[in-house]
């Protein structure tokens, strides 16, 4: 009776492994990963050894999360009701995926992680398990337990010799969820939609009010979609993010405030700190709108909102976004050239795009001066009678 513990090293995981111990009679196997959340994985590797942890698993995922997760999902420029960059709802799935992967390892039968029951990570974390092994076994302790509250959590933890250490250290008033793309915050005083957070909420972001006075400059360039350098420099994925997070935190960007639909029935407010995305989103447009066929993007941005739906929702693994992004795969092949930015207090300003070999602009065809016999004035009468036939014969209709 082994189970695979999604283990972060703090209270919650902590009571939850104790939990599982207890309860269930389970050796715990604990897997901690590395996806950028900015904070230091290997301290839980001594906590879970001082709770009686033999098989521990410590990986630092932030190249995989960002190249085989984040950039393929920028590819479809995905954005969840017209707001969110789903931050958290990307990592689920590779988490998912290393817990399934570590169970058949380990032969343990079961996972188990610490999502609530009113969540959208519950399903993520689960849906991905279950498509990636139909056989797993689920523990979720917060739909069992009744240690509803966080005086409940710290009782629990005292009587069943969780060491201090764990029980201590300042915890923040909000639900967070960090990775390389973002930072999340719910709960707290987010729980009412009118209430304006406090500004020292804000972690990997100055306000625009406090952003630098004169702009920063930047140059993507872009490879099948993807970002390859900045400012002419070839870095990983994981390493572009890094570098923009920095740079566009620095001048306020990146900042959301929103209430959201979750998958399970209920609205949920929460705010956010995407900087790197948010620059990500506005730059590979930028380069779209010179290397796509007007039909292509246009098609992109009508299937877009499904495929962020399935994101949020948690169907990675299924196989319509699979489908899916092989269209948007084979979409990005001409997605290719540089774009020139400038981030000032808060702004994304795109002020230059170009690509030698996939442009489609044609200066000699959209040139307003003279343009030498390339394009016929005279044709769009014709053009124009003919689309408009259907709407005269209706015209006339109505007198
Ligand atoms: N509401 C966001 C989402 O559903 C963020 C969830 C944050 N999760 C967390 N465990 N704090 O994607
Ligand atoms: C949770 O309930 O664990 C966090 C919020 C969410 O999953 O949407």
């Amino acid at each position: 009776n082994k189970v695979v513990l999604a283990y972060s090293g703090g209270l919650d995981t902590s009571v939850i492994l104790k939990w599982l111990q207890d309860k269930y009679d389970s050796e715990v196997v604990t897997f901690t990963a590395d996806l950028g959340q900015g904070e230091e994985v290997e301290p839980a590797r001594a906590k879970a050894k001082s709770l009686g942890i033999k098989e521990i698993f410590i990986e630092d995922l932030r190249e995989e999360f960002a190249r085989d997760y984040v950039f393929p999902m920028f590819r479809a420029n995905a954005i969840y009701e017209g707001e969110y960059l789903l931050g958290t709802s990307i990592a689920r799935p590779l988490i998912a995926k290393r817990l399934v992967e570590i169970a058949r390892e380990t032969g343990a039968e079961a996972v188990s992680h610490g999502a609530t029951g009113k969540g959208n990570d519950q399903v993520r974390f689960e849906l991905g398990a279950y498509a990636l092994n139909p056989n797993i076994k689920v523990i979720a302790p917060w739909r069992e337990w009744d240690l509803l509250s966080r005086q409940k959590l710290l009782d629990y933890a005292e009587t069943h010799g969780i060491p201090v250490e764990m029980k201590q250290g300042k915890k923040s008033p909000y639900s967070m969820d960090a990775n390389l793309l973002h930072i999340s915050y719910e709960g707290g005083i987010l729980e009412d939609p009118w209430a304006e957070p406090e500004e020292s909420m804000w972690r990997w972001s100055v306000s625009p009010e406090d952003a630098p006075d004169t702009a920063t400059y930047l140059e993507l360039t872009y490879e099948n979609g993807d970002i390859v350098a900045i400012n002419g420099e070839r870095m990983s994925p994981a390493t572009v993010m890094t570098y923009l997070n920095k740079v566009a935190g620095e001048n306020g960007i990146g900042r959301l405030d929103i209430v959201e639909n979750r998958y399970v029935g209920m609205k949920s407010r929460g705010c956010y700190e995407t900087p790197a995305g948010t620059v990500m989103l506005k730059a590979h447009r930028a380069i779209e709108s010179l290397t796509l066929d007007r039909e292509v993007a246009h098609l992109k941005d009508e299937l877009m909102p499904r495929y962020a739906q399935m994101i949020y929702n948690g169907y990675w693994w299924a196989p319509e976004r699979v489908m899916m992004q092989a269209m948007i795969d084979e979409s990005q092949k001409t997605v290719n050239g540089e774009v020139r930015l400038k981030l000032y207090k808060g702004n994304v300003i795109v002020v230059g795009r170009e690509s030698k070999t996939d442009s489609l602009f044609d200066e000699s065809i959209a040139t307003f001066e003279d343009d030498a016999g390339a394009y016929d004035q005279k044709d769009a009468e014709g053009f124009i009678k003919l689309n408009a036939l259907r709407l005269k014969i209706a015209g006339n209709k109505k007198r």
